[in-house]
């Protein structure tokens, strides 16, 4: 694959696939991004390889969006409404971002028969009390009247469309579910938790935490995704849905606490309840960690870091 698309490109996750691709000998990426959460610092860097064309715009609101897709090979679908802190501020936009730019990819896609993949999130498990969450695992999200849970339902309709557009043999997609993933260049300001807790340990200030920190969760390193993501691409694993994530699991507390040791920090761990800052709109599930099984078998690919070489690593990167 020669020519690749990439919603969304100038974020997080975005910008470490464009750089992954370029390695593997891509010689054309298209970037949609309007920057809402994504830097342009972060695709800046590549510009001297001339093989990145940017739009700087909402993928909704590109006019010609189909006959831009003409001629590429694949699309990786990554724009959307992201982090718990930048959904709450940010509701209906968030949600018809995650709504409406996936239809439109979808349709351009469809009429150049280009497959996609797109990013689908662990929260659409919601507070599921199975032990393990596998990709048929049954979902439990709250009431609509918790807004947090928007996020998680408009993740639901991408993935309801896109297998139904599969299933009447319109489109080719692959659907992943992100599990807390983590690396170099995730921003702190829209409520990621390790960018976060890392910013304040390294400036030696207070660590706040949500709720009482004992809610777990499982991060995964972005460099896994990435690899991940090309893979399933190569191997055409239509139609199909997977969990990435690691089955590692750390409390929010002894996150805080492992940061401030990696730190060498003098911050102090704060607690603070979420309706303080969310107001009553809010719920937080207790755990978060997924059955790997299918993505490991299929791909061959394991993850490749545990929880303190991955904070390590990105303290190295935000030191230097
Ligand atoms: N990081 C995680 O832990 C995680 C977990 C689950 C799912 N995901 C999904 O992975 C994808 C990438 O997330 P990320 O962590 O890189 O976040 P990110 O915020 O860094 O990346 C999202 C990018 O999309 C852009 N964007 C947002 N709305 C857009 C629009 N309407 N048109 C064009 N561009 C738009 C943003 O500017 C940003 O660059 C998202 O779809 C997200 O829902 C991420």
């Amino acid at each position: 694959m020669k020519k690749i698309i990439i919603t969304g490109g100038a974020g997080f996750i975005g910008s470490h696939l464009i750089e992954k691709l370029l390695n593997r000998g891509v010689e054309d990426i298209l970037v949609i991004d309007d920057l809402s959460t994504g830097k342009n610092s972060n695709i800046d860097k590549f510009s001297e390889s001339n093989k990145i064309t940017f739009i700087n715009k909402k993928v909704e609101d590109v006019d010609n969006l189909s006959e831009l897709f003409r001629g590429f090979d694949f699309c990786y679908h990554l724009a959307a409404g992201v982090g718990v802190q930048y959904i709450m501020e940010n509701l209906s936009q968030s949600l018809l971002t995650n709504i409406m730019a996936t239809h439109e990819v979808f349709e351009a896609c469809k009429d150049n028969d280009i497959p996609v993949l797109i990013t689908s999130t662990s929260e659409v498990y919601g507070v599921s009390e199975d032990k393990e969450w596998t990709e048929e695992s049954r979902s439990l999200i709250g009431p609509t009247t918790k807004l947090r849970w928007s996020y998680a339902a408009s993740k639901m309709i991408d993935e309801f469309l896109a297998l139904s557009e599969y299933e009447e043999k319109k489109l080719n997609p692959i659907i992943v579910r992100l599990f807390n993933i983590i690396g170099p260049n995730q921003l702190s300001e829209f409520g990621m938790v390790v960018p976060k807790f890392i910013d304040a340990a390294l400036n030696n200030e207070n660590i706040v935490i949500h709720g009482d920190g004992s809610q777990s969760r499982s991060f995964t390193w972005v460099e896994d995704v990435t690899d991940y993501f090309i893979k399933l691409a190569e191997m055409k694993a239509y139609g199909q849905v997977f969990n990435i994530g690691q089955t590692q699991e750390i409390t929010i507390k002894d996150l805080a606490e492992l940061v401030i040791n990696m730190c060498e920090s003098t911050s102090e761990i704060k607690y603070i309840e979420h309706e303080k800052i969310f107001g009553d709109k809010f719920e937080d599930p207790t755990r978060r960690t997924p059955n790997i099984e299918k993505i490991v078998n299929l791909t061959g690919i394991s993850p490749s870091e545990n929880i303190e070489s991955m904070i390590k690593k990105i303290v190295a990167h935000k030191k230097k």
